[in-house]
């Protein structure tokens, strides 16, 4: 089975991080993201997927590389973001998809059963089958209700009531008949432009259960550490200690506090009476004495000096310098390579 993973988005939401690093090989538990995404795929039986970029599109092939287990990996590179549905179309005039493709929005973290969606589609005979989760709160999220057949009804923006709390799960089957209706040699959106067009003309649900999350906003990325930590998602990760949190081999973390649910990366040093709680380090960090880091990220290379404090909910980009008795207030944004000196306080952007 092929899949076309849509890992081309500039990620903006997730600023200062992509700014660095584009999301599909953003670091999530000391692993590149879309790792997690393929390890999934394959369990459901694909052996080839088309990784469909654009923003830092060098960065996500040099870490992937060409197979990532039983997968063989492709780049389609876009000179001019084409949207969702507008790689697929470019893939396809380039000849490199099948008859039946199951297309991917890269920045999902999910476990649910791609192989029943994949039989339901077959089954019922669908032009296109889109996976539908349901979620506690739709707020920021159109929805999707079905009929009692599991053809699709509407794509309903947010609405004060929504009839229905299944949102579009990012996980489509199509046929070629759908790909070759897609607009080329422009942008397109599948949740604006395709599918709206294809109710009642082959479009069904697909009601999946299970874990799912999209990681692309800062407080989703760490509610997505905090699940994997904790196992609330499938995952093939290193045990983690006795406060949950994951410590790479070779960091030096002896005299400081690490956890609950912290994640530190490689290479990195943590000072002695330091704090890092709910809170993740990429690679080559450093932290100095007596400092403390709550619900934050620090990207890769940074320096916090000694008696920094880095408050629930900022994001410190990767290079960043932090002088000694700076405090990083709660939810701010440092630039990558920023220095934060004379122990000012940082408010957020
Ligand atoms: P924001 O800027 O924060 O909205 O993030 P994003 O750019 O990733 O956009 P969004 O979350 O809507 O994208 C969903 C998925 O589609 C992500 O996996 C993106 O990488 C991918 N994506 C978005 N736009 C494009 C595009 O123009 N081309 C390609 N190839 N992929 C895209």
């Amino acid at each position: 089975m092929q899949a076309l993973v849509l890992a081309g988005g500039e990620g903006t939401r997730l600023r200062p991080l992509t700014l660095s690093v584009p999301k599909p090989v953003m670091p999530l538990a000391n692993r590149p993201f879309l790792t997690f995404m393929l390890e999934w795929l394959e369990r459901h039986g694909v052996n080839e997927a088309i990784l469909s970029c654009g923003f830092l599109s060098e960065a996500v092939e040099r870490v992937l590389g060409e197979r990532y287990g039983g997968i063989a990996l492709r780049y389609v590179v876009e000179d001019e973001p084409l949207g969702t549905a507008g790689p697929v179309r470019h893939a396809a005039e380039l000849g490199l998809v099948a008859d039946r493709l199951l297309v991917l929005n890269g920045d999902v973290l999910t476990d649910f059963d791609l192989s029943a969606e994949l039989a339901q589609h077959e089954a019922k005979g669908a032009l296109a089958t889109l996976a539908l989760i349901a979620v506690p709160d739709t707020a920021g999220y159109g929805v999707v209700p079905t009929r009692d057949d599991l053809q699709v009804e509407a794509f309903l923006e947010k609405t004060a009531a929504p009839p229905t709390n299944r949102i579009n799960a990012g996980a489509y089957v199509l046929e070629r008949e759908v790909m070759e209706r897609i607009p080329a040699g422009r942008a397109v959106s599948f949740e604006h432009e395709v599918f709206p067009q294809l109710v009642g003309h082959g479009l069904y649900g697909y009601l999946a259960d299970g874990y799912w999350l999209d990681i692309g906003t800062p407080d989703r990325y760490l509610e997505a550490t905090y699940d994997l930590l904790a196992e609330r998602v499938e995952s093939a990760l290193p045990p983690r200690d006795e406060t949950g949190s994951l410590v790479a081999e070779g960091s030096i973390t002896s005299g400081a506090r690490i956890g609950p649910m912290s994640v530190i990366g490689h290479h990195c040093s943590v000072g002695v009476g330091s704090t890092v709680e709910r809170s993740v380090l990429h690679d080559d960090v450093r932290v100095g004495a007596g400092s403390t880091i709550t619900g934050a990220v620090v990207a890769q290379g940074a320096r916090l000096e000694d008696a920094v404090v880095v408050e629930e909910g900022a994001m410190v980009g990767a290079g960043a310098s932090v002088s000694a008795g700076s405090r990083v207030e709660r939810g701010a944004r440092i630039d990558p390579g920023a220095v934060v000196s004379g122990g000012q306080p940082v408010g957020p952007a």
